[in-house]
Parts: C-alpha cells; structure tokens; sequence
C-alpha cells in the first residue's frame, strides 16, 4: 500500500500548514515556541485531507475557504491531543516529548485552550452551518471522553460501548471535516450525507486501527508509546475481544481491572492479546468497515479527487503510524 492518494493535495496540504502557521501566533514567547513546537510536529494530516477531497470529490470550486475550514480542524485537533496527552499521561506524540511531559501540565492546558480558540476563530468567518457542524463534532467529542472514563478498567464494556465511545470522540470530527468539505461543494442533501457518512464510517475504522497500534504497533513508525491503552485501562476492541478469549480472557480481565498494573503486567497483557488473534479480528472488521464505506460513494462522479478519497480510507486501515 503506497500513498498515491496523498498526491492530488500535496500542494494544499502545504497551504493548510502555512496557514496554520500564521495563525498560530502569539506575542508571547514561549507560548510562541510551543506553537512552534505543533506545527513543526508532522501529523498525518487526515481531518484535513478528508475535509478537502470531500470538496473537491463533490465537484467544489471553493478551495480557499475549504483550505482555512481543514486548517482550523487540524489545530482543533491538534489542541485536543494536547490535552489528551494530559487525561491519558502521554509521553511520546509524533515521535517527541509530550507537550506536558516538555512544558508542564499547565502550560500546555494553556496552550490547549489557545488553540482551541484560534480555531474556532478560523471557523468563526464561515457560514452558520459550518460553525454547527465544527461545534456538535467538539461537544460530541467532549462527552465521548466521558463516557469513555466510566468504562476504565471496567471489563464488562461491550463491542456496542465501545462503538458508542468511538463514533463521538474520533468519528464524529473526521465525518465534521468530510460534511464541511462537501458542504462548501452545495451538493444536495442526500450526497451530503452520503460523504458525511463515508467519514463517520472511515473514523470508526481509523480508531479501531489507532487502538491495534497500541499493542502491535512500533513507537518509532506510530511516535507514541505502545501499550498506553492497557496501562490506562481503555476500554478498546482489541481488549474487548481479547478478555472474552477463552483461553487468555480471566488473566487479561484480571491485569485490566487493576488500577496499580506494572510495567511488567503491561508487557505481559500485550503478550496475553497478541496470543488472542483478537487483533486480526480487530483488523479485518475494521476493513470491512472501510470497505463498506467505499461502496457507499457510488453517488460520486468519477474523478482523481474520488479515487483519493478511496485511497485515503484504505490507507486509514493499512497504516502503521
Ligand atoms: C490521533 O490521531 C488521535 C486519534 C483519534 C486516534 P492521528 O493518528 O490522526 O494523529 P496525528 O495527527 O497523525 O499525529
Ligand atoms: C483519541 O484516542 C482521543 C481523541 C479523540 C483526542 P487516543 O487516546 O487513542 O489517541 P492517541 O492514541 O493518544 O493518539
Ligand atoms: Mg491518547
Ligand atoms: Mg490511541
């Protein structure tokens, strides 16, 4: 799987960097030199991506206002992974320290706070609809997060919990990019909500994945430290499928439930999982998710912009960062 997909908005994405750039400013020094340490961090810039090629795969002509809506997801979203970093102590994103673990806790909540603003402020000179659908996706992820904390190193979560948890918090802002983008396109509702749909699908997928990286993953290729989840009893479908393993299941329910696990008891439940075949369970559904989606966007004319999009949602399957 290579990233031809990424080809036709290599240029834009540039854009979208640049204006993040200028937006992110601040009189303030370190506030700056935290900015600075964001935006020189190279995320894979999905949100953005699903946001343009949704415009341009539903015909859009209106590439510099989509341009500014993509750069205001992507700081958005890299403000929630600052404060992410924070609910689940995080020392490594994208390959380097923390923003916490490199300027305190509350300095990066700080920091959090400002992006957050300055994106919102980007969005701010969009129409109605745009700042609604930005917004429900934020607020939606927000209560996700709490949902999500209930469920702890609680093992009697289910597949549909977890599906409940993942649509709001990582689905519901990639489907927000993906209705953003086609909405600026004015295609009727029907295709609208097709995309719309396409997004939230390749989201649930994109977690599902970003959750089996976090037990066979490589922290040199993902940039984030490998068994985070377990160690933070997260509620995922890896482990989900994992403690119902008649063989493993008690044991791995066991280190799951434990609030004080070690080290030790992380690298064994990792071992424990892998042993499952849960994990391939795991990635095929999330294929099948993904393909299904795919199938969805017959609506679509043909078009680079089209294959793309497909391109991008296979890619969100086969990644290993
Ligand atoms: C990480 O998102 C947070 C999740 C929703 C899993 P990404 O994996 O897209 O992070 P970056 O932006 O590429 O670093
Ligand atoms: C994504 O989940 C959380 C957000 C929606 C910000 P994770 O907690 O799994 O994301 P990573 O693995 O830290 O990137
Ligand atoms: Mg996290
Ligand atoms: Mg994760």
């Amino acid at each position: 799987m290579d990233n031809d997909w990424y080809a036709p908005i290599s240029d834009d994405l540039k854009k979208v960097d640049e204006i993040i750039e200028k937006v992110l400013r601040s009189e303030r020094p370190e506030l700056q030199e935290m900015c600075d340490y964001v935006t020189s961090s190279g995320g894979k810039k999905i949100r953005p991506a699903m946001c343009i090629l949704s415009h341009c795969a539903c015909g859009g002509t209106r590439k510099d206002e989509v341009l500014r809506i993509a750069a205001a997801f992507e700081i958005i979203h890299d403000a929630t992974l600052i404060h992410d970093d924070i609910n689940d102590n995080g020392e490594l994103r994208r390959g380097r320290k923390t923003m916490h673990k490199k300027y305190t806790v509350t300095k990066a909540i700080i920091l959090g706070d400002f992006m957050f603003a300055m994106g919102f402020r980007l969005l701010g000179t969009m129409n109605e609809k745009i700042i609604e659908t930005a917004t429900k996706a934020s607020a939606a992820m927000a209560e996700s997060e709490f949902i999500q904390k209930e469920f702890e190193h609680r093992p009697a979560v289910t597949e549909k919990d977890y599906i409940n948890i993942i649509r709001g918090k990582t689905a519901m802002p990639i489907f927000a990019c993906a209705r953003t983008g086609a909405h600026m396109a004015d295609v009727p509702d029907d295709v609208l909500d097709i995309v719309s749909g396409f997004a939230l699908d390749v989201g649930l997928a994109f977690q599902i994945v970003d959750d089996v990286l976090d037990i066979i993953g490589d922290h040199v290729s993902t940039g984030k430290k490998i068994g985070i989840d377990i160690a933070e009893g997260k509620p995922t479908l890896p482990m989900i499928y994992a403690m119902a393993d008649e063989k493993n299941g008690k044991a791995i329910k066991k280190i799951f439930e434990n609030r004080e696990m070690s080290d030790e008891d992380v690298h064994k439940a990792l071992a424990l999982i892998k042993d499952t075949g849960a994990v391939d369970i795991c990635i095929s559904k999330a294929k099948e998710i993904v393909e299904n989606a795919i199938s969805q966007l017959s609506c679509l004319k043909d078009s680079v912009y089209k294959d793309s999009l497909i391109g991008l949602a296979r890619y969100v399957v086969n990644r290993d960062r």
